[in-house]
């Protein structure tokens, strides 16, 4: 027999507008391919690319129709088409669905995906006892653990950091920086990994594993970094800075913070050269046309990526590894209810979340 299910989702319909609730009919049984799954999702987990994804929302690209909003997710497989070898119904999945502008979101009821074209995706691993439930901890990893694994240059295997590396963290508090500091110090075993973050985030951060924080709001942060590196490491610097939340100021002195480009040293960022405006995003202002020169050609002084996540299978499988073992486990700012959703992005746009956002929704 047909079963027709009502498919709620918070969606927006252009960038001024609100996110609001959406509900259309969809049949379960005829609203797949022999490529795709439905996943009827539990838990979906905000992130900071659903607000610039809206702002940059002009109607001109973007068109007026519903566009759903958020990408993690973890659920339960509740239809499979035939050509799909690797799931089964019943089976508990979290993922990551990329998407821009598209009518499916991972904040809905139900998601239907080819797994082989949204390949961040693998069966839901288990935490154990946990203050939380197994599905709100899932969703709130595939994304910002894929950033970290690609800032610590695993997914295209440009680095090979380890037990004698050093990473300078700019933003330790974020939670790609959470889970950056996890792959570096519980899989890579890396041995010094300092962060940069507010002196109220010390404690938590140091639990997470960072060796030696420097607070932003309490000296210069070059003038805490140098002396860090001429007390503790004798003069060594980092083989990567990562920066997670847009800051140059490393920048201009980078020569006495990064090892020389001869020794594979890497400066990473996820942002920018400028912080990011949560309430109005604007990528144009996070870009520094003088470093131009210094970054990029054949006499570039420094390894330089500004890069965005690349769906794959590789972080998911590691992520899940590391959970397995107690290695993993993502931070979690808040949990909200799927009615609840604009509490949950005024969290978000607020910039002050300690780890994700979790909207519950099945
Ligand atoms: N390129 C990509 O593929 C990609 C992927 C994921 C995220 N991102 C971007 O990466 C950024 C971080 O995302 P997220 O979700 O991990 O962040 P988040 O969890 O929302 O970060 C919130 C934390 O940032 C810290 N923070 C705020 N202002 C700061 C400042 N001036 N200096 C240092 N820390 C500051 C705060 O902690 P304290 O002030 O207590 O330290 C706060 O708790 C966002 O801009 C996001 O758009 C990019």
């Amino acid at each position: 027999m047909q079963e027709i299910v009502e498919n709620r989702a918070v969606a927006f319909k252009t960038r001024k507008g609100p996110n609001e609730i959406i509900a259309e009919k969809l049949d379960l049984d005829s609203c797949f391919t022999d490529d795709e799954i439905v996943i009827k999702v539990h838990a979906a987990a905000l992130n900071p690319v659903d607000l610039l994804v809206k702002a940059y929302a002009y109607s001109w690209i973007a068109g007026c129709e519903p566009k759903t909003l958020s990408r993690d997710y973890s659920g339960v497989i509740v239809r499979r088409g035939k050509n799909i070898k690797e799931f089964d119904i019943g089976d508990k999945v979290v993922g990551s669905f990329d998407h821009l502008f598209g009518k499916e979101g991972s904040l809905s009821n139900y998601l239907t995906l080819d797994p082989k074209k949204h390949p961040s995706i693998t069966k839901m691993p288990s935490f154990g006892d946990s203050e939380y439930d197994d599905f709100v901890l899932n969703a709130a990893w595939p994304l910002v653990f894929g950033t970290a694994y690609m800032g610590l240059g695993l997914l295209d295997k440009s680095q090979n950091l380890g037990p004698d590396s050093r990473i300078l963290v700019i933003g330790a508090s974020t939670s790609v920086s959470n889970a950056l500091v996890q792959i570096a110090k519980n899989h890579l075993k890396v041995k010094s990994v300092v962060g940069i973050c507010s002196k109220s985030s010390f404690e938590r951060n140091k639990e997470l594993g960072f060796d030696h924080l420097v607070a932003y709001d309490e000296e210069v942060v070059t003038d805490g970094v140098k002396k860090l590196i001429d007390t503790e490491f004798n003069g060594g610097k980092f083989d990567l800075i990562f920066d997670s939340v847009g800051n140059s100021d490393f920048i201009p002195k980078i020569d006495d913070f990064l090892k020389p480009i001869s020794e594979n040293s890497y400066y990473r960022t996820i942002v920018g050269d400028a912080k990011l405006k949560y309430t109005s995003p604007n990528l144009l202002k996070t870009f520094k046309p003088s470093e131009t020169f210094r970054r990029f050609g054949p006499f570039k002084k420094y390894n330089y990526r500004n890069y965005l996540l690349i769906p794959s299978n590789t972080f998911m499988v590691l992520g899940a590894e590391m959970i397995a073992k107690k290695q993993f486990v993502p931070t979690i700012d808040s949990v909200f209810t799927f009615e609840d959703h604009t509490d949950a992005f005024n969290r978000l746009v607020s910039n002050k979340a300690k780890g994700k956002i979790v909207v519950k929704i099945a």
